[in-house]
């Protein structure tokens, strides 16, 4: 009897371990392939219905989910995959995911593809292709148009693989990253032309812990943005150009801001993007601050603002004349940094009268123009610099 008790409290307990400590992979997985759902891989169908309803079955499933798209093209409209689920959900896509030539298709919503309050979920492979040509030209021509949709947008996700895929041609920011935490993002290709208007690659807000490796991304706006109460970002392996950089911020719009501590960026290439590594804010009043950040070992080709803080952004002098901007920076560290500058001015601080830069170290520096030396520009700012410096620094 004894003996007995002690096995199936052996047992019960093991049961309960795996299940504390997630080991719940070890449970089979149930797959749901989207064409038994009734997808239609011809580009023509539209597939929303299908995809949901696998949504569905997966999301409840006991076992942990993967759902399966596979090649093909399916159409989708404005896709909203709602959590929470019941176990760990994989999305292996084969196939493309592609939005209607018409782009008043995915209206006003702001997004294409969302998830929404998930945790454990892996997305990886395929191709997305939401056709934004129209609706840039759209814009481009003045007309009224539709606020425009993110090709894919992950709000209030925790512990997020993203992983191996591949976006053209996204309306607005190809990936959106927003009040998630535990997030990895590796091995995806962005890309979309050269001024198209707001095709950022990747832009994360409200995050805590996000990591972006191994990333080519080719935009007409951000490669990687950064916004507001974002802590503990890590980017290494960043292909970016053509494009605006990594950039943090805009930030400052609002007086209540979190503010953005502890970015790395290390082992990154810029190719005629417009900028490099780029700090900007709104020259208002603001309570938010960016500190602990650091830039490293980065390749610069022919980069119109390689090194460069903003911080009197105010479009078109809306909503800001007069006014200096508010938010905190300090502790930025730029290190092992070479290559070209596109304009004579390579490194540029333009830091807040009212709130100067503190705590700016140049390590290692060495960026030309044409071949001779460029220069570099400071307003605002106390720091250190040492090591091989060229331009010469400025403060
Ligand atoms: C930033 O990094 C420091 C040092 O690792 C850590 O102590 C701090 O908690 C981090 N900040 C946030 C908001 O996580
Ligand atoms: C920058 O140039 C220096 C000197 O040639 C070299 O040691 C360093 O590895 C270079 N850094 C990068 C990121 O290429
Ligand atoms: C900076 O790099 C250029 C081009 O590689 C090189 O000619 C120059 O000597 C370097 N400057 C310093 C100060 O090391």
């Amino acid at each position: 009897m004894a003996r007995v008790v002690e096995t199936l409290f052996l047992v019960m307990s093991c049961i309960l371990c795996s299940v504390l400590l997630g080991f719940s992979d070890a449970a089979p997985t149930s797959t749901y392939n989207v064409v038994k759902f009734g997808a239609k891989p011809d580009g023509k169908t539209d597939s929303t219905e299908p995809f949901i309803k696998s949504w569905q079955s997966a999301c409840t499933s006991l076992n942990p989910a993967t759902i399966f798209v596979p090649k093909g093209r399916y159409l989708l409209k404005n896709t909203n995959f709602r959590g929470p689920c019941k176990r760990k959900v994989t999305f292996l896509i084969a196939g493309t995911l592609v939005a209607s030539e018409d782009y008043h298709a995915l209206g006003n919503s702001g997004f294409w593809i969302l998830f929404n309050h998930v945790d454990n979920l892996v997305v990886s492979g395929g191709r997305l292709d939401a056709k934004g040509a129209g609706f840039w030209n759209c814009r481009r021509s003045g007309k009224s148009c539709p606020v425009g949709a993110r090709s894919m947008t992950f709000n209030w996700v925790n512990n997020l693989v993203v992983s191996g895929i591949t976006s053209i041609n996204s309306q607005l920011s190809h990936i959106v990253i927003n009040a998630c935490n535990n997030v990895l993002v590796k091995n995806v290709r962005l890309i979309a032309p050269d001024q198209s208007p707001n095709t950022d690659g990747i832009h994360v807000e409200r995050s805590t812990g996000v990591t972006i490796n191994g990333c080519t991304l080719q935009t007409g706006d951000d490669c990687i943005s950064i916004g507001d109460a974002t802590y503990n970002i890590f980017m290494s392996h960043i292909k970016c150009g053509p494009g605006h950089g990594v950039s943090i911020g805009s930030l400052g719009q609002k007086l209540d801001e979190k503010g953005v501590e502890n970015v790395t960026l290390t082992n990154a290439i810029f190719s005629g993007s417009d900028n490099g590594v780029r700090i900007k804010t709104w020259a208002r009043p603001s309570n938010g601050f960016v500190r602990n950040v650091l830039f490293q070992n980065i390749i610069m080709d022919n980069v119109e603002n390689p090194i460069i803080i903003d911080q009197n952004y105010c479009p078109n002098n809306q909503g800001c004349p007069g006014q200096t901007s508010g938010i905190k920076i300090s502790q930025i560290t730029y290190l092992n940094i070479n290559g070209s500058s596109a304009t004579p001015e390579a490194v540029t601080f333009d830091c807040s009268p009212s709130n100067p830069c503190q705590g700016i170290k140049l390590h290692d520096v060495n960026l030309t123009y044409k071949n001779k030396a460029a220069t570099s520009s400071c307003k605002n700012i106390d720091g250190t610099s040492t090591g091989t410096l060229a331009p010469e620094s400025c403060f």
